[in-house]
């Protein structure tokens, strides 16, 4: 019989979920509390489906779009949505009673699924703190568009099994993804502390007057950005080392405590930073070439059309094989 998977929680993120798991090659059941919200999910499906087949025909050829939209069940009913369920991707809001009460109707239900939280922010520990069966449950947290960013961060919490850890990235690994496992738990996982310091560094440079919004932009998306996208921060090291690699980078180069003293450590944004960076931003989507996207819309395709690019030079985009 085939692996149930259930994409609980049908908005932003379940939404991409929902399309990941398709584009993998596995059917999928959406529920949501609200059935105005599958409304929008069924039709954020479609837009994110027909996008891809538009830019990636390989993967979704446009006679197949249909076919890939009737794999996907909706339901507002929990009880028909987690029963028999192999596996639950659990994207619901990111408050801590409410991700609990979710944990709650799930296990009333369904004893033996794999329970992976989307959750940025809560640790597992505390979402599975009044489960039955905590040893299901861990974060499988992903990165928007979901359908298109490779990573997923799993972390279990104090009771996670190492069994669940395994299924997860099994399931995520065969649809393509690019799993990580953190060995515990942190805060923000890797992801978003990652991001968290590039952005308050940026917003740090653009707040006390050193470059504009649009430049800082350029910064990253012309300079680190462009590398970081192809190898990670010590395959960088790897190389400004030369024939030396890593070892003569970190020997040759000591971080300079004057430059490090110098960067941000604010804990609250700066207040003037708000309407530069509205202001910075409006000015700068205005400003793009229409090709490179100068609405919201556009940029969003823009920035489909070169994840899906990246994809297929990672080699992480499925062709579609026939059914
Ligand atoms: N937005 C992002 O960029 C992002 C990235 C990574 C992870 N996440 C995480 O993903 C989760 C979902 O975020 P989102 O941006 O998709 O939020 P969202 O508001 O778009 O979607 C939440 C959905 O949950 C549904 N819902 C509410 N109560 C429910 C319940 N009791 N049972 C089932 N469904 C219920 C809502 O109807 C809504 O459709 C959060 O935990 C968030 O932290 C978000």
């Amino acid at each position: 019989m085939e692996r149930k998977v259930v994409v609980y929680g049908g908005g932003l993120i379940g939404s991409g979920w929902a399309a990941a798991f398709l584009l993998g090659g596995i059917d999928v059941t959406v529920y949501d509390i609200s059935g105005g919200c599958l409304e929008n999910t069924r039709a954020r499906m479609r837009v994110l489906l027909e996008r891809v087949s538009r830019m990636a025909p390989e993967a979704v050829p446009a006679e197949q779009v249909e076919t890939y939209l009737r794999r996907v069940h909706y339901t507002c009913d929990a009880e028909e949505a987690v029963t028999g369920a192999a596996f639950i991707q659990e994207n619901g809001p990111e408050r801590l009673q409410v991700k609990q009460g979710m944990i709650e109707t799930i296990e009333r239900y369904n004893s033996s699924a794999v329970i992976a939280t989307s959750t940025s922010g809560q640790r597992v520990t505390e979402i599975a703190a009044n489960a039955k069966h905590p040893e299901r449950i861990l974060a499988g947290h992903p990165f928007n568009p979901v359908h298109l960013m490779p990573l997923v961060e799993l972390c279990g919490g104090e009771k996670t099994s190492g069994e669940a850890v395994e299924k997860a990235y099994r399931l995520y690994s065969e649809i393509g993804k690019m799993p990580i496992v953190l060995k515990k738990e942190c805060k923000g996982f890797v992801g978003n502390r990652l991001q968290a310091a590039l952005n308050r560094e940026v917003q740090d440079l653009v707040a006390r007057g050193v470059c504009s919004v649009e430049d800082a932009d350029r910064a990253v998306t012309y300079g680190l950005g462009m590398r970081l996208g192809l190898i990670g921060p010590h395959m960088v090291f790897e190389l400004a080392g030369g024939e030396g690699g890593i070892a003569a980078c970190l020997t040759k180069f000591e971080v300079s405590k004057e430059l490090l003293a110098d960067l941000a450590a604010w804990d609250v944004r700066p207040k003037e930073y708000y309407q530069m960076a509205v202001e910075g931003a409006r000015a700068e989507l205005a400003a793009r070439p229409r090709e490179m996207g100068d609405t919201h819309g556009g940029l969003e395709e823009f920035r489909d059309a070169g994840l899906l690019t990246l994809l297929k030079y990672h080699g992480l985009l499925k062709k579609w094989e026939g059914d």
